[in-house]
């Protein structure tokens, strides 16, 4: 058993907070083991909840849409999400859920070790950013603590909103340059923008 299997099974059986209840099955993400993106987003909904993997009702198939826009599929990626049992209604996480499941996501940021880390929409961003807010820094490459983060909106937010679906579609294709940009390894410094108006650690 992989470290990352050890992880999933300690993940499915977790009974660390009040989710663990009203869950058919915890979520705990799937894709290679050595993806080089991670795309982090919220928690499962109803679809998820029934079959214990991440992303595959309707923001999914749109999550899929975008893989397929810069030649990527789910197994050259790994997806997993902020929260990994659905709160009852699609209701936000609360606080002691998010902290509850903290430490899963951190070992498998540590586990994946990821090139570049996607996050979907606020709640993910908020995750890693706490003070952030996602119309501003959506299609950004930025470092913090040795990682590389990029954001988009979540693939949701085009389903309610259709105007957000070509924005998301853009955000998704830059993606490729900034894997190209990590892969070369420039020195962050050097990539970073200088303009004070532009949040530290920003590269693009
Ligand atoms: N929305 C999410 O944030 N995650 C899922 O797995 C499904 C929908």
């Amino acid at each position: 058993m992989t470290e990352l299997e050890a992880l999933n099974t300690k993940i499915i059986t977790c009974e660390s907070c009040g989710l663990c209840k009203t869950r058919t099955n915890a979520v705990p993400g799937e894709g290679a083991e050595n993806a080089e993106i991670m795309f982090v987003g919220e928690g499962p909904g109803y679809h998820e909840d029934q079959q214990g993997r991440p992303f595959i009702g309707a923001a999914g198939k749109f999550l899929d849409e975008l893989l397929g826009s810069i030649n990527l599929t789910r197994s050259d990626v790994y997806i997993c999400n902020v929260v990994k049992c659905r709160p009852p209604s699609n209701r936000d996480p609360i606080p002691e859920e998010v902290d509850a499941c903290r430490p899963f996501l951190l070992r498998q940021i540590e586990l994946i070790d990821p090139r570049l880390i996607v996050t979907l929409g606020r709640f993910s961003l908020s995750w890693f950013f706490p003070r952030d807010s996602i119309g501003k820094v959506r299609g950004s490459l930025r470092q913090m603590g040795g990682r590389h983060y990029y954001h988009v909106y979540h693939p949701a937010a085009a389903l309610h909103n259709g105007s957000l679906r070509q924005v998301i579609l853009d955000d998704f294709a830059k993606i490729p340059l900034a894997l190209e940009k990590l892969r070369e390894s420039e020195p962050v410094e050097a990539a970073v923008a200088v303009s004070p108006s532009v949040e530290q650690g920003r590269l693009f």
